[in-house]
């Protein structure tokens, strides 16, 4: 079936809630972009399925806050500790360390869900590179990789599987994403895609999803579930297009173009976290894999990601994400990370 009229049937077809794990009560979730639009939705469940305790990682505490309390009204989760706000700004690689800190600090850990983006549709340079690239990709993959040693911990000392989710876009799969990323020339990947040339309202965005999933499959290359020290099971998900206020900086013409395939098509955004809840708490079988549709959908995947060519770029798009944290002064050790699991784990 053509790409386009597979998109149209999955828009129409309505997703499971998926089943709540039996010890969610003692689960702790962290959901990135919580205050509004399908973090929020994400977040409320996970709340009202009686999660033990969810972190609702914000750039406005303020906005975190009236969030929060609207969550609790609408799940009658009121007690201390069961929802929380931390600030997170994905600008600010400085702000990731701290909330990454402040993961390390809590006593387990059994989600990320990297859910928080942005579209832009002005090119805007901050710290040397195109704002939604920064925010999308390098913050991001910042977050994930600083959050793995605690996930890896909680698996250890619990002997549970805790997952790393990104919330990437099933407009990264689009045919005319092919060749969107500089897979030879030497040139570096955020370099070339924070050039003016190149930039605009409706393939920029795609592109930083694009280089997500490139950034998922790599990683989970290099941690698989069984081997390394406490299993962490990476995925990439789709939640489809969803009626949210993501365009928010769009300009009007791109509004308009946005307003009627979201009238048409959208799921709400409720229907649409549904997709991230399958992804927090998706088995091994999702290990770097694209979900979408409340399940693993590596189908979906073109063969110009999957083949030799594409994993050539997969390398070098981890390559410049390791490099370009390097020079921003916040290095990872990712060696450390995939160290084989100590034979002490409990079975
Ligand atoms: N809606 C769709 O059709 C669709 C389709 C495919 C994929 N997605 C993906 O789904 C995810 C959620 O998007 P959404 O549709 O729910 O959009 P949304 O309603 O605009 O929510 C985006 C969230 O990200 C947060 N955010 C943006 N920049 C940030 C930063 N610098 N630091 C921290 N948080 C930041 C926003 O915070 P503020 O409220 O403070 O701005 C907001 O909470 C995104 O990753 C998006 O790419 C959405």
């Amino acid at each position: 079936m053509p790409r386009f009229f597979g998109f149209v049937r999955d828009q129409y077809t309505a997703l499971p809630l998926p089943p709540t794990p039996a010890d969610i009560a003692q689960q702790t979730f962290v959901v990135t972009g919580a205050n509004t639009g399908l973090g929020f939705q994400c977040a409320q469940h996970l709340l009202g399925m009686g999660a033990g305790r969810v972190i609702l990682g914000v750039r406005s505490v303020q906005k975190g806050e009236a969030a929060l309390a609207a969550m609790r009204q609408a799940t009658g989760r009121h007690e201390a500790g069961a929802g929380t706000v931390w600030e997170l700004d994905l600008q600010s690689l400085d702000s990731v360390e701290k909330f990454s800190q402040r993961l390390a600090t809590l006593d387990r850990l059994d989600a990320l869900v990297a859910n928080a983006g942005v579209v832009m549709t002005e090119r805007q340079i901050v710290q040397g590179i195109e704002l939604s690239l920064l925010v999308n990709v390098v913050a991001t993959m910042l977050l994930a990789l600083r959050t793995l040693p605690k996930l890896q911990a909680s698996a250890r000392k619990f002997n549970t599987t805790p997952r790393l989710v990104i919330v990437s876009s099933n407009s990264a799969l689009e045919s005319n994403m092919k060749g969107a990323v500089p897979s030879a020339g030497g040139v570096d990947v955020f370099d070339k895609l924070s050039e003016e040339d190149g930039f605009g309202t409706f393939s920029q965005y795609p592109k930083t999803k694009l280089l997500q999933i490139y950034a998922v499959r790599q990683l989970a290359l290099l941690l698989p579930v069984a081997t390394t020290a406490g299993g962490v099971v990476i995925n990439a998900v789709s939640p489809g297009l969803c009626y949210t206020d993501l365009d928010r900086n769009a300009s009007r013409p791109a509004k308009v173009v946005l307003a009627i395939m979201r009238k048409l098509l959208a799921r709400t955004a409720e229907a649409g976290s549904r997709t991230l809840l399958q992804a927090a708490f998706a088995g091994p079988d999702s290990h770097g894999a694209y979900c979408s549709e409340c399940r693993v959908k590596n189908e979906d995947v073109p063969a110009w990601i999957t083949n030799a060519s594409g994993k050539t770029t997969q390398e070098r798009v981890w390559n410049d994400i390791l490099k370009r944290l390097d020079a921003m002064g916040h290095g990872v050790d990712v060696a450390a990370l995939a160290a084989p699991a100590p034979s002490a784990r409990v079975v």
